[in-house]
Parts: structure tokens; C-alpha cells; sequence
């Protein structure tokens, strides 16, 4: 965590073992509703086991996710964040939605977590994991793969202007053939 900051920011996602968050539409149910030939498809009928994930929801108190990210949420047709403050990201959403804060800058949301006194970040959205990584919001990422080679898709990482170190914590899987690791992003030295 930074000291000039409160809070820890977390990723906790998912992608195919190429790296892919979702399908180039958005389309995320290689994930959620995997075939019934898939690895990861027998245990869990229709429900995504991601190990860890009830744990990792309850160590927040807010999340912070793009637009893109929000609009699937809103497919589910539960709201899965009951606990949590939600602050979308977005330049364009118009919203009456009282479930959620939209902040249109990540200036402005990093205002609403110090105002708010938030000491743990779920940061969600490709787009917004790429950005916060480049300006050093992360501090911890649990990257689970799923057994799936999309092709193409939308990527969890994208280009920095400087390496990011990972400690890596520690890696689990389970019989749905997922797996989980954990790492800690490492304080940076000045070396890229
Ligand atoms: N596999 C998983 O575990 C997982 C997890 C999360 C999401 N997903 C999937 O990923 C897809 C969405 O990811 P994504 O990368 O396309 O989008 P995203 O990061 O969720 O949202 C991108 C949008 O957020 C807004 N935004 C981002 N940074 C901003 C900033 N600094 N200031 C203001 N607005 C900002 C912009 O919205 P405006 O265009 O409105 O300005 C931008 O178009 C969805 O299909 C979702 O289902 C998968």
C-alpha cells in the first residue's frame, strides 16, 4: 500500500489460460456456463467455483469497476455486491441507480475513497486493472485461470511504461481445473 493512501487495491479475476477476460463482445460464459466437455464444467453445473472469492468480497469495503464491467453486472440479474460501496468508472454512463457512485475520472474516485475512508479496493474492469496498474493503485492480484484457450478476447494486461514486480504468494487448484495465484505487487525500487 501506498502512503499516500488509505487503502490496499485487489484484483481478483478470472481469464482463459491465454489471458482473455471475456470474449471480444463481452461475452464471459466460457466462463459462468462452460460446455459440458469443458474442465472446469462438472463440479460446479452453471455456477463459477472460484476459489477464494467469498473471502476476497468480504476483505472490502469497496469496489471500483468500469462501465464495461457494471453493464454485464447488470446481466446477472442479482446484484453481488450487497455489502460493498460500488463506484463505476465511466465518461459517458448516465445513471439513477443508487447502488452505485459514478465517478468520471480516476481523480475523482480516489477523492471518494479518501473522503469515505476506504481501506480495501476491489478493482474490477480491464480497461480500469490496466490503468490503476500503470498509475501503482495495485497491491494484490489473485489471477485465476480457467482451463480455456480463447484465441482472442478482451486482455487483462496491456502495455506500462515501467515492469511490474510480482511476489508470488502462493497457488492453488482445484478439481474444476482452475487455478488460483496469488501474488503481491512489489514496492517499486526505480528500476524498470
Ligand atoms: N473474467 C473476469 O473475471 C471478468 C471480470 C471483470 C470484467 N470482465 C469482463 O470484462 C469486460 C469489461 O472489461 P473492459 O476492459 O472492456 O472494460 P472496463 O474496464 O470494465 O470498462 C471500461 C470503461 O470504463 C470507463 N473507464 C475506464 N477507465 C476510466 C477512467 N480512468 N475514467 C473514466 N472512465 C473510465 C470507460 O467508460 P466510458 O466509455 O463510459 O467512459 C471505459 O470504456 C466485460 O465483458 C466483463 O464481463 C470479466
Amino acid at each position: 500500500m501506498s502512503a499516500h493512501r488509505s487503502w490496499q487495491g485487489k484484483v481478483f479475476i478470472a481469464t482463459s489460460l491465454d489471458g482473455y477476460i471475456a470474449r471480444v463482445d463481452g461475452d464471459i460464459a466460457w466462463l459462468t456456463d462452460p460446455p459440458p466437455n469443458a474442465g472446469h464444467a462438472k463440479p460446479h453445473a452453471g455456477q463459477p467455483v472460484i476459489p477464494g472469492y467469498e473471502e476476497h468480497l468480504a476483505s472490502v469495503d469497496h469496489l471500483v469497476m468500469g462501465r464495461g464491467t457494471y453493464e454485464k453486472v447488470l446481466t446477472f440479474g442479482f446484484w453481488p455486491y450487497p455489502q460493498q460501496q460500488v463506484i463505476v468508472l465511466s465518461r459517458t454512463l448516465a445513471t439513477d441507480d443508487s447502488r452505485v457512485t459514478v465517478a468520471t475520472s480516476t481523480e475523482e474516485a480516489l477523492t471518494l475513497l479518501a473522503e469515505r475512508g476506504s481501506t480495501a479496493v476491489y478493482v474490477d474492469g480491464g480497461k480500469v486493472i490496466q490503468d490503476w496498474l500503470r498509475r501503482g493503485l495495485i497491491d494484490d492480484i489473485v489471477l485465476t485461470r480457467a482451463p480455456v484457450l480463447l484465441g482472442r478476447g478482451i486482455p487483462l494486461f496491456g502495455p506500462l511504461d515501467t515492469d511490474v514486480h510480482l511476489i508470488h504468494l502462493a497457488t492453488t487448484f482445484n478439481d474444476t481445473g482452475m487455478t488460483s495465484s496469488h501474488y503481491r505487487v512489489a514496492v517499486p525500487t526505480g528500476i524498470g
